[in-house]
């Protein structure tokens, strides 16, 4: 077993730049999710790390090992698919044993392999079986023992649950991570379901357009997200993004509505570094609170109810400000009309703030040197020094 290492990688077809200077790491034994839009290169990557395609530029390793310029039967890669990609008119046994059979290993520990890996997946009845006479759960388990049969070094999963229905895709969402985490073995498992990646997952790297927008813990990427991308990708809903004015002192930021919120000293020192008027303040609907009049110790941003779903464990009300939509979570008995006029008050701490022209969280970005800063100070902004019409 071994973990993965990309350096730089690049994917270019013709025009179509798919994967673009990537780096990542991926633990020996670590569970990674790759999560992105469709066409956002997942499947690329994935097919990069697997050998199947040669990077335009970069390295790829495996453990010490670079194996970018090897074939995929010598990387020793299990490939599981969204479509099975069983072999219809070979029995379930001989489809676990297919990799097996390859490598021409004796008939007994074929079958002493193939048994082990169809218990591990409890699928150890269904070994006469065709594909064809089985559900779709049953089959990704026959695709998965497949893959696992050769004890690869790295199990390499594309989108394997989507053909699924909901609740089987859960249950086997759980099993796999089990499954996974018992044999210690290195998983890369790509997928544009972000509640999946967040749920298996130790690690998550986020696509879009073929670059990597952010690596971290699902937490991480969840609490802390790089940019606005992240934010609106992931969450369920996801969060939430307004644009709102800096005052004039470019310290607070003027709500919808009127009221004002003055952020720590550290966020308040890097609004007055923006090179614009005003920000981006992102929040996730589950933190902030729904009222009628502005809470003092949050962050008040007033809007008019548009609609209200009930989820049963809980209420997402739907709320227009400024043009646009935004969400707030409430308990179940919390039940607005359409029209009216409320206030979501954000929680300050769980508040993000990003960058208008490059969209980056500006946690993530150095603070000035002081140097700067009081350079800035000095100077008057044009607006200042012209006055509010
Ligand atoms: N073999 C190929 N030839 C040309 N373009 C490709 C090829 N494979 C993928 N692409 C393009 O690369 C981009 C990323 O595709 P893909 O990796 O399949 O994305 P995802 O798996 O995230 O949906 C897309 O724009 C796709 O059209
Ligand atoms: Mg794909």
């Amino acid at each position: 077993m071994a973990g993965v290492r990309l350096e730089g990688v690049w994917k270019v077809f013709g025009k179509v730049v798919a994967v673009r200077d990537v780096s990542l790491v991926v633990e020996d034994g670590e569970f990674a999710s790759i999560l992105g839009p469709s066409g956002s290169g997942k499947t690329t990557l994935l097919y990069l790390i697997a050998g199947i395609y040669k990077p335009t530029q970069g390295r790829i390793y495996f453990g010490e090992r670079d194996v970018t310029d090897l074939p995929p039967n010598q990387r020793n890669v299990g490939l599981v698919f969204q479509n099975y990609a069983l072999y219809p008119h070979m029995t379930v046994f001989e489809n676990i044993a297919f990799p097996l059979r390859l490598r021409r290993v004796p008939g007994d520990v074929v079958r002493e392999k193939v048994l082990e890996a169809a218990k591990l997946l409890g699928i150890e009845g269904l070994l006469d079986r065709l594909p064809g006479q089985l559900s779709g759960g049953q089959q990704q388990r026959v695709a998965l023992a497949r893959a696992l049969v050769k004890e690869p070094e790295v199990l390499l999963l594309d989108e394997p649950l989507s053909n699924l229905d909901a609740l089987l895709r859960i249950r086997i969402r759980s099993e796999l991570k089990r499954l996974q985490s018992e044999l210690g073995i290195t998983a890369i498992y790509v997928t544009h379901d972000q509640s999946e990646a967040l749920a298996m997952a130790d690690k998550v790297a986020v696509m879009s357009e073929g670059v990597l927008q952010q690596v971290g813990t699902p937490r991480e990427v969840y609490e802390k997200p790089r940019n606005v991308f992240v934010a609106s990708f992931i969450g369920s809903p996801p969060a939430n993004l307004i644009t709102v004015k800096l005052s004039r002192d470019r310290r607070c930021i003027e709500l919808p509505g009127g009221e004002t919120h003055c952020p720590p000293p550290n966020i308040a020192s890097k609004l007055a570094q923006l090179p614009t008027d005003h920000v981006i303040l992102g929040f996730r609907p589950e933190n902030s609170v729904l009222s009628e009049e502005p809470l003092g110790d949050h962050i008040p941003v007033k809007a008019e109810v548009y609609t209200v779903e009930l989820l049963g464990r809980e209420n997402v009300v739907t709320l227009t400000v400024d043009g646009h939509h935004i969400k707030t979570v409430v308990p179940p008995m919390v039940n607005p009309s359409p029209g009216d006029e409320m206030y979501v008050n954000i929680e300050p701490s769980k508040a993000l703030y990003f960058d208008p022209e490059t969209e980056i969280n500006l946690e993530y970005i150095e603070a000035a040197a002081p140097a700067e800063a009081l350079r800035r100070e000095a100077q008057p902004r044009r607006e200042e020094a012209e006055g509010e019409p």
